[in-house]
């Protein structure tokens, strides 16, 4: 079989749009590469004592930071930097936006977890990495503003995720379906394997924390009963990884429904609407599937502050819908 490289795969896309300027082919690349140098450290873990463990501080957003967590995140700065076609990024793991002084004429700022589930590295489970693209709306020739991250999800250029589990793996979309690409670490190059990634809108999988159960809404209450009750059908399959992207992608492939709902300790929900429910839910709806954050579509959220937090219910749009209102 004629192995397409996600290199070519871009190319080729590109040559679908003539008006297209190849700047977001080339940021998708430089993405691309990053995740590459994460994922050959991360291999590491375990043998090296740079790479495991604690940072010893915490984020922002007052969590333990991670020492991959801060590789992960200066990786991503780096290439980013390096990329040309990105005028600044926001990430969990900084407090602020950065913007580039050198890149002043990019066209697109970033948005990413550098490394999602980080608490599972110490115990080799799957972690990621999640990414947001927009097109700023400051002008060329300036410093990037807040403005240009605090954009609704449906503005999205581009989002997608690197999951580094038993293989690793590049899913992505522009707007144009999902195709997935995985490392063929021989050649360190990503390979389509997944064309066109679409989600069935019904399957018999749920993913959550369901240790918080006495701190959910009764509706949340009710939709787990369901899932439990084998006397009228089947009951659901529970699968839980604690890694949004490794729960995440099981869904996107197999069918079924992620939940983040508020609970008491996080009660505007626990995971970050930019970083990543924002480019899940742009893949999601890509792939046939919803997110909603249990009243509206995530990508209609207006978005206020860099690290705003959202109840998220993602995956296959039956089993959504039976959690909107
Ligand atoms: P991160 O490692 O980037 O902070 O994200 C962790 C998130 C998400 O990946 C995961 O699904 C969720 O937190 C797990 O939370 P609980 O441990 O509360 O289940
Ligand atoms: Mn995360
Ligand atoms: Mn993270």
């Amino acid at each position: 079989m004629r192995l397409i490289t996600l290199d070519e795969f871009i190319a080729i896309n590109q040559e679908k749009h003539p008006e297209a300027t190849g700047e977001l082919s080339g940021l998708l690349r430089d993405i691309g590469l990053a995740s590459k140098i994460v994922n050959r450290d991360l291999s590491k873990a375990g043998l090296v004592d740079a790479i495991l463990g604690d940072a010893e501080k915490t984020n922002v957003q007052g969590e333990e930071v991670k020492k991959l967590d801060e590789f992960a995140n200066n990786i991503l700065i780096k290439c980013l930097k390096n990329s040309g076609e990105c005028c600044g990024i926001a990430s969990e793991e900084e407090d602020s936006f950065v913007a580039f002084e050198n890149r002043k004429n990019a066209k697109y700022v970033v948005l990413f977890d550098p490394l999602d589930g980080s608490s599972n590295i110490d115990v080799i489970a799957p972690v990621g990495t999640i990414f947001s693209v927009f097109e700023r709306i400051s002008p060329k020739g300036e410093l990037c503003t807040l403005e240009d991250f605090l954009q609704p999800g449906y503005k999205q250029a581009a989002a997608g995720y690197v999951i580094y589990g038993s293989s690793t793996m590049l899913v992505y979309t522009t707007g144009e379906g999902v195709n997935g690409f995985t490392l063929e670490p021989s050649i360190g190059e990503y390979c389509l394997s997944h064309p066109n990634i679409t989600t069935p809108e019904m399957a018999k999988t749920y993913s959550m924390n369901q240790g918080n159960f006495n701190s959910f809404s009764d509706k949340v209450k009710s939709f787990v009963a369901y899932c439990q009750d084998g006397t009228t059908k089947k009951a659901f399959s529970l699968r839980y990884i604690g890694s949004m992207v490794a729960d995440f992608h099981r869904d996107l492939l197999k069918g079924g429904i992620y939940l983040y709902p508020s609970t008491s300790d996080a009660p505007k929900g626990k995971l970050r609407l930019m970083y990543e429910c924002n480019p899940m839910a742009f893949l999601q709806e890509q792939a046939n599937g919803k997110a909603t954050d249990g009243k509206q579509r995530i990508l209609d959220i207006i978005p206020t502050e860099l690290h705003q937090r959202t109840p998220v219910y993602i995956g296959s749009s039956k089993l959504v819908d039976m959690l909107s209102e």
